[in-house]
């Protein structure tokens, strides 16, 4: 094997002081590289690993001018299993950039940390998306590292006085590990960090005041972990920090007042009660601020930063009104989440400024007062969402001008009118939920051009009249139920071959039950009860769950055992349970069909 790989190299010798030159990597590192390819079980052929000048092998980075060195290796994604030929790897002591990312390594040998950590020109190591266990190494020597890529492991233990010698580190990623302890307080020496992502490790204890110390600072990154106590005020006012998030730990206060550089902050998930500082914001060009899920009380701040593109503050409790002077302004304004808290009084007007508003999202409050018309023009709008609160008056009749519109949900509220034909120009329409209002009239005829539509939940309404044809992709659930609708039950609801679940229940349904329901495919849940059907129920397949109670005239079959399973009423939970199914099946299979996802939480 030696004498081969001696022939190759000598082979290439050749070729490099032709005239011609193709290759001038010097014969050390040519004859580490053809070694470390002999050492891995490499498809060399698919790598390119089988040309002869190793600068063209796939991952291999030289020096561009002449080709002469090796800068930069990437093994990442090779599928490697075995990590003894890392040691070889730093013969190659021009060295700045090593990616071992994305293999299977469970662990590192010791000679790698004596050899590499020799070469000075060595900036970045990358061992992102491995196996490896055990204790954090120590970096010994490694003087010039900039950037340490170790996230996504199963390192544990704590991080303390690990990283002493790395005095250059401006990039620390340790996230996705099982990391404990404490965050040391000697970080703050490391005064050119620019980056520090620790997310998804179970460290404890408090934020050390000594981070405010680290003025370069410009991301910091603590998300799932168990922090606690107070955020030092010195951290947020580090003038370069862009973006903090600490979400989904143990804070319970919130810092007194951000500064003017940061954008993103991501407190959400802690336990943080207490009122929002009014200056909270002041100077602050703040794009995302995301609190929801702590225990703030009293009301939104009058000041909002008026950069901001995602606000949201839901399941807190918030409470009096929503302020409108901040809605005035805030033109960037995409996602807006306040859903769960106590807000009362009208939604504010000047929301219908926040023109590029894709999410709205105010379910769960008190608010009280009609829909403003001025919710008309947010036509970037695609999921509304407003349900349990106590709104009244009439859906404004223009509502298909909110043509993006994908989710529709004004259900348990008070709204009182007909529903707008104009309806069907929302032609994006997936979900529609108008359930539990005072809705009068006829179901619009136009409603079958919501061609997207596969949920549509009209019960505790009173509706009533003819049903028209119905939305042909209707997959979820068509709910009916507890309205006004009469006489038998209408051949608009055949064809529809994707339903799984109809509810027809306390209505005044006459007549037969038709046979053409036998015929919708995929039927698993049928809901009649309560109301004047009768003659004999047609014969369902057993796939179907089958709700028939208060029907007086209505007969099962007599050659079939009248099964008690058939005659009761469904429960919250067996309905639950296949919505919760099909929709989430549903809002999958939608994503994957309509190709376009969209960065849009329900
Ligand atoms: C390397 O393998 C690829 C793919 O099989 C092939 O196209 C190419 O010609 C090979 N190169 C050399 C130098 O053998
Ligand atoms: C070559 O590798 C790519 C991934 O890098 C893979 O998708 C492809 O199937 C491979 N081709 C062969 C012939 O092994
Ligand atoms: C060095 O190698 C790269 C391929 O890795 C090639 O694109 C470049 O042209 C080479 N430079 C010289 C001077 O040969
Ligand atoms: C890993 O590779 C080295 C040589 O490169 C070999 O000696 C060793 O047996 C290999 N280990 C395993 C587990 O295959
Ligand atoms: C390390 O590698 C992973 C996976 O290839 C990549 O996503 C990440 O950006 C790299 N880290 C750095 C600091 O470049
Ligand atoms: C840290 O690494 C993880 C996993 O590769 C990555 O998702 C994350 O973006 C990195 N953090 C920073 C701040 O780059
Ligand atoms: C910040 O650095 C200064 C000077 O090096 C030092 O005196 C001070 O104690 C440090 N602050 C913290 C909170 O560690
Ligand atoms: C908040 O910061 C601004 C600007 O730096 C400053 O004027 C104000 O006094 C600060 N408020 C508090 C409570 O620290
Ligand atoms: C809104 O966004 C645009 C484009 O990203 C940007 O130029 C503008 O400064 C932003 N406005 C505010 C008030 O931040
Ligand atoms: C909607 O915006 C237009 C200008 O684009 C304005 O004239 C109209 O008054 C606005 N309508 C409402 C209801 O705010
Ligand atoms: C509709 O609701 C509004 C506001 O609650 C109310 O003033 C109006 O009387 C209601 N209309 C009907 C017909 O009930
Ligand atoms: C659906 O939304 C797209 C933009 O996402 C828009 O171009 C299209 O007109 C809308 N479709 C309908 C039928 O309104």
């Amino acid at each position: 094997m030696r004498s081969f790989i001696h022939s190759i190299s000598f082979f290439l010798f050749l070729f490099c002081i032709l005239p011609f030159v193709l290759c001038q990597l010097d014969s050390n590192q040519m004859n580490t590289m053809i070694y470390i390819s002999r050492q891995l079980e490499l498809d060399t052929a698919n790598l390119s690993w089988n040309a002869t000048n190793p600068c063209h092998w796939r991952g291999v980075t030289c020096n561009s001018h002449s080709n002469t060195s090796v800068l930069s290796l990437s093994f990442s994604g090779f599928g490697l299993l075995n990590s003894s030929f890392l040691s070889m790897v730093c013969q190659i002591d021009s060295l700045q950039s090593l990616d071992f990312s994305d293999n299977f390594f469970e662990s590192i040998p010791g000679e790698f940390f004596n050899t590499c950590g020799e070469i000075n020109g060595l900036k970045s190591l990358n061992f992102s998306k491995n196996m490896l266990s055990g204790s954090l190494p120590t970096f010994q020597k490694f003087a010039g590292l900039e950037s340490l890529d170790l996230s996504f492991n199963l390192l544990s233990g704590d991080i303390d006085s690990k990283l002493d010698d790395l005095s250059a580190l401006k990039s620390l990623n340790l996230s996705s590990n099982h990391f404990n302890g404490n965050i040391p307080s000697e970080i703050g020496e490391y005064r050119n960090l620019i980056v520090i992502d620790l997310s998804g490790n179970r460290i404890s204890g408090t934020i050390p005041e000594s981070v405010g110390n680290l003025t370069n600072l410009e991301i910091l990154i603590l998300s799932s972990n168990q922090l606690s106590g107070a955020i030092p005020a010195g951290l947020l006012v580090i003038k370069n920090l862009q973006r903090f998030s600490a979400n989904q730990n143990m804070f319970v206060t919130l810092p007194r007042n951000i500064t003017n550089s940061l954008k993103i902050l991501d407190l959400s998930y802690n336990e943080i009660t207490g009122r929002i500082p009014p200056e909270f914001l002041l100077r602050s060009s703040l794009q995302t601020l995301d609190l929801s899920y702590n225990r703030l009380n009293g009301s939104i701040p009058e000041i909002l930063s008026s950069s901001l593109v995602r606000l949201r503050m839901g399941s807190n409790s918030l409470s009096g009104p929503i302020p409108a002077a901040p809605f005035a302004s805030l033109a960037n304004l995409t996602y807006l989440e306040l859903e769960n808290n106590s807000f009362t009084g009208r939604i504010p007007p000047q929301i219908g400024s926040c023109r590029k508003l894709a999410l709205l999202n105010m379910a769960q409050n008190k608010l009280n007062g009609d829909l403003p018309v001025e919710l008309l023009n947010l036509t970037q709008l695609q999921v509304l969402k407003l349900q349990f609160n106590n709104l009244g008056g009439e859906i404004p009749s223009q509502i298909g001008q909110l043509n993006m519109l994908s989710v529709l949900n004004i259900s348990w509220n008070s709204l009182n009118g007909t529903i707008p034909s104009s309806i069907s120009n929302c032609g994006n329409l997936t979900s529609l939920n108008l359930q539990n209002n005072d809705f009068t009239g006829f179901i619009p005829d136009s409603i079958k051009n919501l061609k997207f539509l596969l949920e549509l939940q009209l019960g505790k309404n009173k509706l009533q009249g003819r049903i028209p044809d119905m939305p042909s992709k209707l997959q979820i659930s068509l709910n009916l139920s507890s309205n006004l609708f009469e006489d038998e039950i209408p051949r608009t609801l055949s064809g529809l071959e994707d339903l799984e679940v109809l509810d027809l229940s306390n209505n005044k349904f006459s007549g037969q039950v038709p046979d053409f329901l036998l015929g919708l495919p995929s039927l698993s849940l049928l809901i009649l009860s309560n109301n004047r059907l009768s003659g004999v129920l047609p014969n369902f397949s057993k796939h179907v769950n089958l709700y028939f109670s208060g029907n007086p005239g209505l007969h099962y079959p007599q050659h079939n055992s009248p099964v008690s399973r058939k005659n009761r009423k469904p429960t919250a939970m067996t309905i639950g349970i296949t919505f919760a199914v099909t929709a989430v099946a549903v809002v999958l299979a939608a994503t994957l069909f309509r190709g376009n996802p969209r960065e849009v939480t329900c």
